[in-house]
């Protein structure tokens, strides 16, 4: 997709990975739309890179349409919808806050799966729309201690996986972001977990994964959203296991749903008429 003159809809956009993203996507021209609860750093932000500040808990879902609306009577329709916003629950599934479970789900996953819902039928009437979802290798490898959070990423992996199949032969395009840890306050949090430490230092000990820089991140998202790549997996010495997790779902869509043909994607019905 052309970024320049895209209103992109950027969610976490006051984070360490979401103020890298929202750098990289007004660098490229987008006008953005910046979501995020804290309102005196959002517009701070948003102030600097001549963007719309747009303060909302996203935990909140029956308010998410409003969000949408008030981000489209600002800003016009919606061409690139980023799901960044996430929260990290740092606990044994034993001793984890059911409150803090149940705001980890409704951000993480019922959020991204609400907004997308709100902005595709959009898209699809325009034929011109990308969305984009910060996985995480947290949802591809389990770890002690993020056996929650986990959990919502592998289901927002896996539900992009089902849109990407929904949105065969539409113009619509999709990014999932597998990335492992980045430099930021939530790694930090997440390194002073002992059981959680132990995992992922055995993983850097057998050189799978490496620190990344949430520039480096953002500059992989923004480029896989100018050129249309379905996948950023990164660091890229674990980008198999991610390919390798995602096999099964691929052999297993491609026995029931058979593969895709040009054919078939041609004539493929777009999902706003079903
Ligand atoms: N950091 C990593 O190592 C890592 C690795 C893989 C994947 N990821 C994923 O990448 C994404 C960004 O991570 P990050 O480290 O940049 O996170 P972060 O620095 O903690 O930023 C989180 C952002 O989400 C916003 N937010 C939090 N709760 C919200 C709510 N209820 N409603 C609306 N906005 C809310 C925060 O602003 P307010 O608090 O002001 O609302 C902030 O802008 C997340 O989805 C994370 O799971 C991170």
């Amino acid at each position: 997709m052309l970024l320049e003159g895209s209103h992109v809809l950027l969610t976490g956009a006051t984070g360490t990975i979401g103020s890298a993203l929202a750098a990289g996507f007004a660098a490229l021209g987008a006008r953005l739309t910046l979501v995020a609860r804290g309102a005196g750093p959002l517009t701070d932000l948003a102030g600097e890179l001549g963007a719309t500040a747009l303060p909302a808990d996203l935990t909140r879902t029956d308010e998410l349409a409003d969000v949408v609306t008030r981000a489209e009577d600002g800003l016009g329709p919606v061409d690139v919808l980023v799901h960044n916003a996430g929260v990290e629950v740092l606990d044994e599934l034993a001793d984890a806050d059911p409150a803090e479970l149940a705001a980890a789900v409704a951000l993480n996953l019922t959020a991204p799966l609400v907004l997308t819902r709100l902005v595709l039928p959009g898209m699809l009437a325009r034929r011109r729309g990308h969305v984009v979802a910060l996985s995480s290798l947290a949802g591809v490898a389990s770890f002690p201690g993020l056996a929650a959070y986990g959990a919502t990423k592998a289901g927002l992996t896996h539900a992009m996986a089902g849109l990407r199949l929904e949105l065969r032969g539409t113009a619509v395009r999709t990014t999932t972001v597998e990335v492992g840890p980045v430099e930021s306050p939530m790694m930090d949090r997440i390194t002073e977990h002992p059981p959680t430490a132990r995992a992922f230092a055995r993983a850097h000990g057998l050189h799978l994964l490496r620190s990344l820089g949430p520039d480096e991140v953002a500059g992989a998202v923004v480029d896989a959203v100018a050129r249309d790549r379905r996948h950023v997996r990164l660091p890229r010495r674990a980008a198999p296991l991610a390919a390798v997790a995602a096999a099964p779902r691929a052999l297993v869509r491609t026995v029931l749903t058979g593969l895709p043909t040009a054919t078939a994607t041609r004539n493929a019905t777009p999902a706003r008429t079903r």
